[in-house]
């Protein structure tokens, strides 16, 4: 198990860079064996959910080469075999595979994805899109077959703007003959990069960062060269430390406009930011913190992916703040242990009421999930004394060399095996 060790309670400053968009880049992957010809992909993090897309590449005899910052996927010779459980698991977003197998060869077989245990994280949407595209779907115990004898264009309506549904339709409908419309689709700023790949690699998709994405099929996809868009949720992270124990902490290589909800919000609480071109930077926290209410949503709304740092910031804002959850069911699990930590948090049904100002004091957490990791970095940077955070390899799925960045801005922060 990894464990991250912290002596907090100390002021970090100098500047942070941001790395390539992880929920970008876990669809760019799979996406870039729509092709038979050779994807550059640059600024690819280098987190485990990277390496477990690459896995699966190899099982799918695709060759992949990382050199610093960037991919080359070569699918030459690919071969489409079953993705096993083994490799599925690893990640939720494991599940573009479906989408990009059944456009490319019109069959995939894999089992269910994993990811974070933050609600019950069906795949339904996903699945209608497919047979709404002409596809056959099978499902024994935990195995999807997903086939069609050809893939035409259809009207479909996503009941949810899901992310993962947007991109493994699109993913899906660009090699589908016709044209596909997709409505209510998500528009998060990673399906837009997305769609700007596939587009460089010949593919005819239109409106992608709106509600309404029109995809207009090709019979081939042709070599490219792609960047991953920096990571807004990496970049909220860090924003959010700079605020609770920052001084003078830049953070660099940032799309602010990607932000702005998070922006407003700590505007709103009185600490005074800069917010330049690609980047972001505190200049002033208040003594006197004011407490705020925050609801997450669909892009633009306020990410569900930053809730639970944010939660942090709260903890030391005057008075009650309320975090309401609207996306997941199961994305309060690190409240017990903030509260272990010193806050005073009650979760009822899916809002958090937060009492603040609480001093945090350093002890033994577990990061539940990825984002609920990033919680209990940012607390135990607060916290005075020692934070030991158990199940640290979530953290690490999600945030590159995190314990360098910190570390370059005066944090004491590492990283042990046990
Ligand atoms: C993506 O998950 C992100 N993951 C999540 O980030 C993020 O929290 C989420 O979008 C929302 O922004 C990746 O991009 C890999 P959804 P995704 O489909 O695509 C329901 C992180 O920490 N739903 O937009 O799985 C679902 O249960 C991760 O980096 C269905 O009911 O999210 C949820 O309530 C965690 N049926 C809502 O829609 C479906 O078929 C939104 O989910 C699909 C989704």
């Amino acid at each position: 198990m990894k464990v991250i060790e912290i002596e907090g309670g100390r002021e970090l400053t100098g500047q942070i860079r941001i790395s390539g968009a992880k929920n970008a880049t876990v669809a760019l992957i799979p996406a870039a064996i729509l092709t038979d010809e050779e994807a550059t992909i640059c600024n690819v993090p280098e987190i485990t959910d990277t390496d477990a897309l690459c896995d699966i590449l190899k099982e799918l005899n695709v060759n992949v080469n990382r050199s610093t910052e960037s991919l080359v996927i070569n699918p030459q010779n690919m071969k489409n075999v079953e993705i096993q459980e083994e490799f599925s698991k690893k990640l939720r977003a494991s599940y573009y595979f479906m989408g990009a197998l059944l456009g490319k060869y019109k069959k995939a077989v894999m089992y269910f994805p994993g990811g974070c245990s933050i609600g019950a994280r069906p795949i339904d949407l996903h699945l209608k899109g497919f047979e709404a595209l002409g596809a056959k779907v099978t499902n024994e115990k935990n195995k999807y077959t997903v086939e069609a004898e050809e893939l035409h264009g259809a009207n479909i309506y996503l009941d949810i703007a899901s992310v993962g549904a947007t991109i493994n339709i699109m993913l899906a409908a660009v090699r589908a003959k016709g044209k596909t419309v997709i409505d209510n689709a998500a528009k998060e700023p990673e399906i837009v990069n997305v769609a700007t790949f596939l587009n460089n690699m010949g593919a005819k998709i239109t409106g992608a960062g709106t509600s309404t994405i029109k995809i207009e099929g090709v019979d081939h996809l042709h070599k490219c060269f792609h960047e991953v868009i920096p990571d807004r949720i990496e970049a909220g992270t860090y924003l959010i430390i700079a605020a609770l124990c920052g001084k003078d902490l830049r953070i660099d290589n940032v799309i602010p406009e990607h932000i702005d909800s998070l922006t407003s919000k700590l505007e709103e609480m009185g600490i005074k930011l800069d917010i330049g071109i690609d980047y972001v930077r505190v200049l002033e926290v208040p003594k006197k913190l004011k407490a705020t209410d925050i609801k997450t949503a669909v892009y633009p709304g306020f990410a569900t992916d930053l809730q639970q740092p944010f939660t942090v910031l709260l903890t030391q804002a005057e008075g009650i703040s309320r975090v309401t959850e609207t996306i997941w069911e199961n994305r309060f699990m690190h409240v017990p242990y903030l509260n272990a930590l010193g806050s005073d948090i009650a979760v009822e049904n899916q809002t958090a009421k937060i009492q603040g100002p609480t001093e945090l004091k350093g002890c033994e957490v577990v990061a539940t999930d990825l984002r609920a990791g990033a919680a209990m970095v940012a607390a135990g940077l607060k916290a005075t004394g020692k934070t030991t955070i158990t199940n640290s390899e979530h953290i690490l799925r999600g945030y590159e060399s995190i314990i360098e960045k910190l570390t370059n801005v005066g944090a004491k922060i590492t990283l042990k095996e046990i």
